[in-house]
């Protein structure tokens, strides 16, 4: 979920995977040793896959974002995600998993996997995710946890791994008292989202063995308040036959923006006062960005937008 209101820009987001007890000996081994092929990466190793992971990983949001746009469920509809918290649960996952279920989620991430193993993947995350608590203020609040049954043991070396390199917090629980485990779940999430959100998980199976929690919360205060006085109704045109009357805020001030030609959007930076900014695009025509944004068009827009004035045509809301 997502508010912005005059002094701050909230969200939260938080998701879960659980696993069951199959009856087959399938391709979940929750740990197992990919460590050996690791040390072929050699010297280059670790800047060359933290290079290669975090391309990934940006590929994957617009990815990942196509496909939510093209779903059915999505038609009419407002897609909010965090697409990092996907791309780390589910390389999470990935260490618990062989076989078709490893290059399938390895495939799905967008890792090719003769440049890189699950040891590559697990230490890049390391040092992604540790610049990532380094650099975020108090205002931010990201991370993952892993809910085991009591009666179920993963390999030491899975719990290892996703506490080492993911920062993964490890909880007990024993799900064949439904309640009880989804009220600790939901207990975990509520206290790391501040409150927002109480309730992820409703029912849980009572032959889940394991479950992974990924959250996110953000609120951070923007650079150049709103004033809450200027707040009207006003009309928000969701396609162009639809409009919805809403709540605007107003300011008059100078942001920087930037004209993409190849994409025909309009873009204009909402600084944080912090290192975060919010990126707004108003396209003139909604698949033409759709279809086309990849992560090097984001890239050229920081670029000119941190340039100085001249190359960019201010902007006034
Ligand atoms: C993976 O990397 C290899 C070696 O660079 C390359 O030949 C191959 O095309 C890549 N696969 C994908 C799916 O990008
Ligand atoms: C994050 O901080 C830790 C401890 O202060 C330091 O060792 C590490 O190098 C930093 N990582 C990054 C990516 O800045
Ligand atoms: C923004 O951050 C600066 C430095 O941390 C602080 O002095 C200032 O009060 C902050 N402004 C707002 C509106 O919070």
């Amino acid at each position: 979920m997502m508010m912005m209101h005059a002094a701050v820009g909230l969200w939260v987001l938080s998701a879960v995977i659980c696993v069951g007890r199959a009856d087959h000996h399938g391709d979940h081994h929750m740990g197992h040793g990919h460590d050996k092929s690791s040390q072929d990466t050699g010297a280059d190793g670790g800047a060359n896959s933290v290079a290669l992971v975090n391309e990934a990983n940006q590929e994957f949001s617009f990815r990942l974002y196509r496909k939510l746009a093209a779903h059915a469920d999505s038609q009419g509809q407002n897609i909010f995600f965090s697409p990092v918290s996907v791309s780390t649960a589910l390389a999470l996952l990935s260490v618990g998993a062989q076989g078709e279920t490893h290059r399938q989620l390895f495939s799905g991430l967008g890792f090719n996997s003769s440049l890189l193993t699950q040891t590559d993947v697990d230490q890049a995350f390391q040092t992604l995710l540790q610049g990532a608590n380094n650099a975020s203020q108090e205002d931010a609040d990201e991370g993952t946890a892993v809910f085991v049954d009591n009666r179920f043991k993963p390999k030491p070396e899975f719990l290892q791994t996703l506490k080492q390199s993911y920062f993964t917090e490890g909880f007990n629980v024993d799900f064949t008292k439904t309640t009880e485990s989804a009220d600790t779940i939901n207990k975990y999430v509520g206290e790391k989202t501040k409150g927002k959100i109480d309730k992820l998980v409703e029912s849980l199976d009572p032959n889940t063995v394991m479950c992974l929690i990924s959250y996110i919360y953000y609120k951070g205060k923007w650079a150049t308040q709103f004033d809450p006085q200027l707040t009207e109704q006003d009309d928000f045109h969701v396609d162009e036959n639809t409009k919805v009357r809403t709540a605007m805020m107003n300011m008059e001030e100078r942001f920087h923006s930037y004209y993409d030609h190849e994409l025909k959007t309009t873009v204009l930076q909402l600084p944080f006062n912090s290192s975060y900014s919010m990126l707004l695009m108003l396209p003139d025509v909604m698949e033409t960005l759709e279809n086309a944004i990849c992560p090097n068009h984001v890239t050229k827009w920081l670029k000119a937008m941190t340039r100085p004035r001249l190359e960019n045509l201010d902007f006034y809301f």
